[in-house]
This record gives structure tokens, sequence and C-alpha cells, in this order.
């Protein structure tokens, strides 16, 4: 069975819930989906996960909340190449930078060699009825993807 790891950072929860949809879509499939918010772990968990998706808001000027930054550092250790991922997150269209740290990591992934799955999701503060099913087919995909990768 695929197992997935979602990990992410949100102070007022709306990524949170974006977590929540997604992994109900991963576990729609039958495969295991498991949540974790950044600052509880180190990034070498990623290694028992067959993929991983990492969720964040945006803080200050686009920038990467700081919760995330030991967890990049953590990353850039990891051996990533060819590593299924995607990233999602929630921001507010009033920034000039939309949901900038989204674009942050996944720049830093592809740069590390790491397979994005599909187009990053971002969602304006909590997801829209709309949205919610964004969410669920974006963890679906992700399933689908890993599947493609993994010669199944
Ligand atoms: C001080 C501050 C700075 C922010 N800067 C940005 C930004 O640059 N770009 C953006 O898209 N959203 C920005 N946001 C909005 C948050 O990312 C947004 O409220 C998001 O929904 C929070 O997600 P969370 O509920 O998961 O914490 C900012 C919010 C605050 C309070």
């Amino acid at each position: 069975m695929d197992k997935v790891i979602i990990v992410y950072a949100s102070l007022t929860g709306n990524t949170e819930e974006m977590a929540e949809l997604i992994a109900e879509g991963i576990r729609a499939t039958g495969a295991t989906a498991d949540l974790k918010v950044v600052d509880d772990c180190n990034a070498v968990i990623l290694q028992k996960y067959d993929a991983f998706i990492l969720g964040t808001y945006t803080w200050g000027d686009g920038e990467m909340p700081d919760e995330f930054l030991d967890f990049v550092d953590e990353m850039e250790e990891l051996e990533l190449t060819g590593v299924v991922t995607s990233v999602f997150g929630s921001g507010d269209t009033t920034y000039p930078s939309f949901c900038g740290a989204v674009d942050e990591l996944e720049e830093k992934l592809q740069g590390w060699g790491a397979i994005i799955a599909q187009e990053s999701l971002k969602v304006e503060f909590g997801p829209t009825m709309e949205e919610k099913q964004l969410c669920r087919e974006f963890g679906e995909k992700m399933v689908a993807r890993l599947a493609t990768e993994m010669g199944v």
C-alpha cells in the first residue's frame, strides 16, 4: 500500500484544513496518509514514505514561515532526486506575492531533483466548497502519479 506524508505549517487553520482534505483524498484511493505539523518533525521522516506533500501559509512579504526553515535545511541533507512530491498552501491575494512560500518550496524541490507530481494548489484563506473538492482531488492525483512513477 502506498504511504504518503503531508507536512504542513498553519497558523490560523486554513492550511491545516486543506491538509486534512488532501489526506481524505489520498485515503479514498486506499493509500495511507499521515499528517504532521512541521514543527513536530525532522525531514528524515520523509524517507519512510513513498511520496510527500508540503503545505504552508505565506508570511511577511511573500515569505516562508519560520517553522519551515529548519525543515528545509534538513531536506537539503537528503537525497530527493526522483522522489514524488507536491506543494499546497493558503494565502491572501491582497499581498503582492500570493502564496509566495508555496512557490519557494516548489522551486527548492525542483532544484533538489524531486518530481513535482502536479501544479501547486493555492487557496485564498480557507477553502470554499469547490476548493474543498479540489483539495481531495489533489490527494487522489498524488497517488495516481505515484503509481505511474512506480510503474504500477
Ligand atoms: C503579517 C502577515 C503577512 C502575510 N503575508 C502574505 C503574503 O505575502 N502572501 C500571501 O499570499 N499571504 C500572506 N498572508 C496571509 C496568510 O498567508 C493567510 O492569512 C493564510 O490563510 C494563513 O494560513 P493559515 O490559516 O494556514 O495560517 C500574510 C498574513 C499575515 C498576518
